[in-house]
């Protein structure tokens, strides 16, 4: 299986980050917090120099909250950086933002100094809008209220000293590592056309049987697991009428069946990938090429 992306919009979204970064004190990164490795893009460490970085692991609510503390851990090694679990939508959450982006630029956003820039980046699908939304939303939409919105229409006065660039710096997933491909595919990150979904649920089965068996037995209410992850779509297919006519299990429909509901987290807080984990015990396609 080949997931494969565009380059030309990879150069055009990196031009833009290059143009607005000079301006920029602080740079938040989302990520999702299911993949955060996978999810990320090496480009933004060569791109941001020494600007502090915060990773936002967004989508926290579908995480396992085990790995995501492993993942703060990891990204707080690295130099300037701070990572903080959030979900976009949450008031509460995305309020912590604007202290911890004052914590990492001490000397602009507080009272009497200069605002402070921030630029939000990460692939698409992460929750860069939903985020902005959140931090900017209310006061914007105020009726009868000074626009927030200031002078120059390239960012977001969040009237807190914080001045936000109103579009997301877009970067894009990397492609390189198919098993990387296969876990952004899997978390709905990349369109469900570019890749075959019998292949890529087969392949994230496989993880959930040995990371997560109890949930995949909860969900699909399977008293034991089959032996291989396509004995137990066709299983999650026979439970759920996914049958073509004679009573067949239609493969397709059973395998898009367990993806959507992976991603709508109807299966409880799984987990994609984890800090260190090797290339034997991470999501792994090529033992799974469809039989259909
Ligand atoms: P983007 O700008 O980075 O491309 O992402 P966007 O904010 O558009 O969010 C992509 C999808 O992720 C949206 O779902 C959004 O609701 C969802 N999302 C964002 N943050 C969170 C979060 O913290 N938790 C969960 N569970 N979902 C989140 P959608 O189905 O594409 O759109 P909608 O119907 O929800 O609007």
């Amino acid at each position: 299986m080949i997931i494969d992306w565009y380059p030309g919009h990879m150069k055009r979204a990196r031009a833009q980050i290059i143009e607005v970064l000079p301006t920029i004190d602080l740079v938040i990164e989302v990520l999702d917090a299911r993949l955060p490795a996978s999810s990320g893009n090496p480009l933004l460490e060569k791109l941001r120099g020494n600007k502090p970085c915060i990773k936002v692991l967004n989508k926290n609510d579908l995480a396992d909250p085990t790995v995501t503390k492993a993942w703060v851990s990891f990204f707080e090694k690295q130099q300037g950086v701070k990572a903080i679990p959030l979900e976009a939508k949450d008031r509460r959450d995305v309020g912590l933002l604007p202290k911890l982006c004052r914590k990492l630029v001490p000397n602009k956003g507080n009272k009497g100094q200069k605002p402070l820039r921030v630029m939000i980046v990460g692939i698409p699908n992460v929750g860069k809008s939903t985020l902005i939304n959140t931090l900017a939303g209310k006061k914007m939409a105020r009726v009868g209220d000074k626009p927030a919105i200031t002078t120059c229409p390239q960012q977001i006065d969040l009237r807190n000293g914080i001045l936000l660039s109103d579009t997301p710096g877009l970067l894009w997933p990397v492609m390189d590592d198919q098993n990387g491909a296969c876990r952004l595919a899997a978390s709905g990150a990349i369109g469900d056309n570019a890749f075959d979904t019998t292949e890529v649920s087969l392949a994230t089965i496989d993880y959930l049987t040995g990371r997560y068996p109890a949930l995949v037995q909860q969900r699909y209410k399977l008293p034991k697991l089959a032996e291989t992850p396509l004995a137990i779509a066709e299983e999650i297919g026979r439970r759920r009428g996914c049958l073509v006519s004679g009573g067949d299990v239609d493969l397709h429909r059973a395998t898009e069946l367990f993806l959507r509901e992976l991603r709508a987290g109807k299966l409880g807080r799984i987990s994609l990938e984890r800090p260190g984990e090797t290339a034997a015990e991470a999501i792994n396609t090529s033992n799974h090429e469809p039989k259909i």
